[in-house]
C-alpha cells in the first residue's frame, strides 16, 4: 500500500513538472512573497506587481525587473522564467503596458540575470526619474 501511494506522488510530481506552466511556477516560486495576487505588502517591503507598464518603457527598467534577487535567482531554467514574467506582465500589467512590448525571451533573461540588483530600490527610483 505504501508503495503504491510512493509511486502515485512519484508519478504526479513528474507529471506536474513535465507541464509545467507559468501560472503554477508563479504561485510555486513567486506568492511566497508577492502573494497570490501581486498586491504590494508595504510592510514587508514588497511591491506590487501591477505597476510594472512605466518600467517596462526603457531598457533599464526591462532589465530591472529580471536583474531583482527574488527574479534572477529564483531556482527556474531561463525559459521558464521568461514565462513567469510574460505571465506576470499579461495578467497583472495588461492596462498600463505599451503596446510594443515584446514579451521576454529565454535568452534575453540567461544573459540579463547574471548582473543581479543588490540595491534594487535605489536603481528602481533612479530609473523612474530619468
Ligand atoms: C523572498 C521573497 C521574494 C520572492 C520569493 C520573490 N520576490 Fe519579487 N520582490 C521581492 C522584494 C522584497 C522586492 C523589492 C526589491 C528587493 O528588495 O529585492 C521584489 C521585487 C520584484 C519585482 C520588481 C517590482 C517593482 O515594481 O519594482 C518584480 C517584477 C518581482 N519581484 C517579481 C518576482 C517574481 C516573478 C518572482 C518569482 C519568480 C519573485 N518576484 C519572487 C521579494 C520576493
Amino acid at each position: 500500500m505504501q508503495k503504491f501511494l510512493l509511486v502515485a506522488i512519484l508519478t504526479i510530481a513528474a507529471g506536474g513538472a513535465a507541464q509545467s506552466d507559468p501560472h503554477t511556477d508563479y504561485l510555486l516560486y513567486c506568492r511566497g512573497c508577492h502573494l497570490h495576487s501581486g498586491e504590494a505588502i508595504p510592510d514587508a517591503h514588497i511591491p506590487s506587481l501591477h505597476e510594472l507598464g512605466p518600467l517596462l518603457e526603457s531598457p533599464e527598467g526591462r532589465e530591472y525587473i529580471v536583474r531583482v534577487p527574488g527574479v534572477s535567482q529564483t531556482p527556474m531554467s531561463d525559459k521558464r522564467l521568461a514565462a513567469v514574467l510574460n505571465w506576470v506582465i499579461a495578467n497583472f500589467n495588461i492596462d498600463t503596458l505599451a503596446g510594443n512590448f515584446k514579451p521576454y525571451t529565454a535568452d534575453e533573461i540567461g544573459l540579463i540575470r547574471q548582473k543581479v540588483l543588490v540595491d534594487p530600490l535605489k536603481t528602481r527610483a533612479a530609473i523612474l526619474k530619468q
